[in-house]
C-alpha cells in the first residue's frame, strides 16, 4: 500500500497548499506559538533576527510550516536547506556568503551535516564569522569572513543525534509533541473547506483518530478520502465513505498502518516480544533503520505499543491486545 508518512509529489504540493500562513492558521502547539510569538516581537523591537532557533519533534508536525511563519513575521527572506543537502564545507559557505542581513537560513534534517560542515557552522552561529582554510599543507592559510547577521533555524527529527556544540549554539529549542484529537479536527475542518470538501462531523473524527496526530498525515488522509468519495461517491464525504476509504488504505482507527502492524508483528513472533535490537528489526522486516526511527517508531511508543530499553525494543501487552494475539504470561519482557 501507499505509505502514508512519506513524502511524494502530490503531497508535497499539497503539503504547501494547505500549509499555515500565519500563526492564526496555525492550530495547536500552543506554547511553542506563545514563546516563539515573544521571541519575535522582541527581536523585532531591538531591530535584530531572531537567536538561533532549533525545532525538533517528529516528522509532519509543523517544523517547516513554523520556519515559514517565523520568516514571514519577521519580514524577511527564508532560505531553505537540509542536512544532507549541504555536501561540502564550500557548499555551505557559498549559502552563508549569500545571505542578505537580517535573513533566515533554514536548515531541515540538521542531525544529517556532516562533521566539517558543522564546524563552519560555529564560529558562524557565534559571532558571524566565516573560517575557511585555502590551500594545502605547510601554505594553508585561514580566511576570515564577516557573515551579515542572519538567524539559523534547524529542524531535526532526532535532536539526540545532534553533537553537543551544535546544539548549545541555540539560543532557543522547541520540541513539537503529537497534536490532540481536537487540534488535528480543526485542521481537517480548515483543509477540507480550502479544498471546497464536504465532510461531516462523524468522518472528521474517524480522520482525525487515524490520523497518528500528525497534521500531515490528517491531511493526506483526508486527500484520499475525498479521491474514494469522487470515484465512489458523490463527492461528499459522509461516515460510510470514510469507513470504507480508510478500510481500503489498510489504516486502522488507531492510525496505524500495515508496516506498523508488521513491526510489531515481527517483534512479536520472530523475536518472542524482544527485546529486539534496531539493526535485526530492520532486517526482519526490510525496513530502513531510519524509517522505522522516523516514521514508525515514535507513534508506537507514543501509544505505548513498543517500548525502548537498553536492549532494544519491546512490544508491550498493548501491542499483543491491538494485534489480537495472545500474550504469553509467562514472558518475563513483557511490561
Ligand atoms: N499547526 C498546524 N496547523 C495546521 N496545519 C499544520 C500544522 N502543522 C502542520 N500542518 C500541516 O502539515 C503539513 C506538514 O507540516 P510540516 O511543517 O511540513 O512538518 P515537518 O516539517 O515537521 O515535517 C503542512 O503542510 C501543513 O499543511
Ligand atoms: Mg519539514
Amino acid at each position: 500500500m501507499a505509505n502514508l508518512s512519506n513524502n511524494n509529489n502530490t503531497d508535497r504540493t499539497l503539503d504547501q497548499s494547505l500549509r499555515p500562513a500565519n500563526w492564526h492558521e496555525y492550530i495547536g502547539q500552543d506554547k511553542v506559538k506563545t514563546n516563539l510569538k515573544i521571541l519575535i516581537e522582541a527581536a523585532k523591537k531591538r531591530s535584530e533576527p531572531v537567536d538561533h532557533l532549533l525545532l525538533y519533534g517528529p516528522a509532519g508536525l509543523g517544523k517547516t510550516t513554523l520556519a515559514y511563519i517565523i520568516a514571514r513575521e519577521m519580514n524577511t527572506n527564508i532560505r531553505i536547506t537540509s542536512g544532507p543537502a549541504i555536501e561540502k564545507v564550500g557548499d555551505l559557505a557559498s549559502i552563508l556568503t549569500n545571505l542578505s542581513a537580517g535573513d533566515i537560513l533554514f536548515i531541515d534534517e540538521a542531525h544529517r551535516l556532516n562533521k566539517a560542515v558543522e564546524e563552519i557552522l560555529y564560529p558562524a552561529m557565534e559571532n558571524r564569522m566565516l573560517h575557511i582554510i585555502i590551500g594545502k599543507g605547510p601554505s594553508a592559510r585561514t580566511l576570515q569572513l564577516d557573515l551579515p547577521p542572519f538567524s539559523l533555524i534547524a529542524a531535526t527529527t532526532r535532536a539526540a543525534l545532534l553533537s553537543n556544540p551544535l546544539r548549545s549554539r541555540f539560543g532557543a529549542t522547541f520540541r513539537l509533541d503529537f497534536y490532540g484529537l481536537n487540534d488535528i479536527e480543526n485542521i481537517l475542518r480548515r483543509s477540507a473547506s480550502l479544498m471546497n470538501l464536504s465532510v461531516d462531523l462523524e468522518s472528521l473524527g474517524l480522520i482525525a483518530a487515524s490520523s497518528r496526530c500528525t497534521p500531515r498525515v490528517a491531511n493526506r488522509l483526508l486527500k484520499r478520502v475525498r479521491d474514494y468519495a469522487e470515484v465512489e461517491g458523490e463527492g461528499v464525504v459522509t461516515k460510510e465513505i470514510a469507513t470504507k476509504a480508510l478500510n481500503l488504505l489498510e489504516v486502522d482507527h488507531l492510525g496505524l498502518e500495515s508496516a506498523d502492524r508488521r513491526l510489531m508483528e515481527a517483534i512479536i513472533k520472530k523475536f518472542n516480544g524482544g527485546p529486539v535490537g534496531l539493526q535485526a528489526l530492520a532486517a526482519a522486516t526490510s525496513e530502513e533503520l531510519d524509517t522505522i526511527e522516523d516514521m514508525y517508531e515514535p507513534y508506537l511508543l507514543q501509544l505505548g505499543f513498543i517500548q525502548r530499553t537498553a536492549r532494544g525494543r519491546i512490544a508491550t501487552k498493548l501491542a499483543y491486545e491491538h494485534l489480537g494475539l495472545q500474550s504469553p504470561p509467562e514472558n518475563q519482557n513483557l511490561l
